[in-house]
């Protein structure tokens, strides 16, 4: 037993497990099993996974012959599971900087978007940089990630929609992923924007017939791995028929279903993500009431976003309802050049405050519910035996704090570990 063990996390004053039964997403009967312990500790073995998580004195009792390559002592300290962020738009050339003050001086998204800003702008400076280039803005972004306590998060592409520049945003994020500790589930989302001078038609013809088709010989032989796929269902973007067409496509060449939807304007996606039995639908400001039904009955998450709602003062996402409904509500950062943010706890701080969740819930959606909206809740999102050792480790008596001390998590966060290693 003693050569496998890598590291022991003895004596927090809390460990947030999350779920420990096994569970693959929390909804609002769930959260009743949100499970915590206080003076506890926990350990990894060398496969990276967790070994042991319980009292103390137990697993003081239990590994005392052990060795352990790192132990650390979180007297004081409280442990939850890595943050998982599930929606980002991180690769990208350029800023829109110029964009924030023209939207605080009163210009929407869809304006700018129409005017040729916004995506357009973006796709513009992207599909010029080279792939080392884009690498370099995508580092410190990923890092900048970690050290806000996220150790899984989901990638788009997006800013190329023209094929070659799709590749080469996947390759950039494939090569992020050999080289960066951060897990990243990564997502084709080549239907973000209609490129210029084509239709949507047009567009969605070329998806299905020569951008899929080419996505698939690459992941084929191992050039590429692409875990999902997106499209910006909206008023003026891709309609619900492109969308739907699209997204079984991507099913069909074994891509996962997570989309945007319902943002702008209701589109009725909720019941489009209900129906392909989508994993996640994304935004969902506009969510209907049929929607709401359709998600909890089918399963299908809710990724909500409060910083864009903030940002462009939308409409919030309808947490509450979505919850009580019996929808699985999980949380990502959107970030992207719209939405600066990178930090998980300032999205479950807004969660909390302005979508009205618990901080049970909030945590439960940044974690196991994230985890389960990139299909990954078998390995992910909770602290218990066999997941993954993925946590970081807090300088408060509560964790609590980590939502309540907004904008602190920079002093709160005291380790990032992921596979039972401090990164
Ligand atoms: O999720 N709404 C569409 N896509 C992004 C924004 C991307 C951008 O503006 O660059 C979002 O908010
Ligand atoms: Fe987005």
């Amino acid at each position: 037993m003693s050569n496998d063990l890598r590291l022991l996390v003895k004596n927090a004053k809390q460990i947030v497990l999350v779920c420990n039964n096994g569970e693959r997403y929390l909804t609002k009967d769930g959260m009743k099993k949100f499970a915590l312990m206080e003076n506890a500790s926990l350990v990894v073995g060398k496969d990276g996974l967790v070994k042991a998580v319980g009292p103390a004195g137990l697993i003081d009792s239990q590994y005392k012959e052990a060795s352990f390559e790192n132990v650390i002592d979180a007297s004081g300290m409280c442990v939850i599971p890595g943050l998982i962020d599930a929606h980002t738009h991180p690769v990208w050339a350029g800023d829109r900087v110029h964009e924030f003050a023209m939207k605080l001086a009163g210009a929407t998204y869809m304006e700018l978007h129409q005017a040729g800003g916004g995506i357009h702008y973006t796709v513009e400076h992207t599909s010029r940089a080279s792939p080392e280039q884009l690498l370099a803005g995508l580092r410190p972004r990923l890092l900048r990630m970690l050290r806000a306590g996220t150790t899984l998060a989901e990638c788009k592409s997006g800013y190329g929609l023209e094929l070659d520049a799709e590749v080469k945003m996947l390759s950039v994020i494939e090569q992020a992923r050999r080289e960066l500790p951060i897990g990243i589930s990564s997502t084709y989302c080549g239907a973000h924007a209609v490129p210029r001078g084509k239709t949507a038609s047009q567009a969605t013809d070329e998806i299905l017939k020569v951008h899929l088709p080419k996505l698939k010989d690459k992941m084929s032989k191992g050039e590429l791995s692409i875990d999902n796929i997106d499209v910006f269902c909206e008023r003026g973007v891709f309609d619900l028929n492109c969308t739907r067409a699209i997204l079984k496509a991507g099913q069909d060449i074994g891509l996962q279903i997570n989309f945007h939807g319902d943002e702008l304007y209701p589109t009725n996606s909720a019941e489009l993500g209900a129906e392909l039995s989508a994993l996640a639908v994304s935004h969902l400001e506009e969510v209907s009431d049929e929607g709401i039904a359709a998600m909890a009955k089918s399963k299908t998450s809710a990724v909500l976003l409060p910083t864009t709602a903030y940002i462009l003062r939308l409409k919030q996402p309808r947490a509450r309802d979505m919850l009580d409904a019996g929808v699985i509500v999980a949380l990502g950062s959107d970030f992207n050049p719209n939405a600066y943010c990178c930090s998980m706890p300032i999205v479950m701080h807004l969660g909390c405050v302005n979508m009205k969740m618990s901080m049970n819930e909030a945590l439960a959606a940044a974690t196991i519910n994230a985890a389960y909206a990139l299909g990954k809740s078998h390995l992910h999102g909770s602290l218990e035996v066999d997941k993954q050792g993925d946590l970081i480790i807090l300088n408060s008596a509560r964790w609590e704090h980590l939502i309540y001390q907004f904008g602190g998590h920079q002093e709160l966060i005291r380790y990032v570990i992921i596979k039972g290693m401090v990164v």
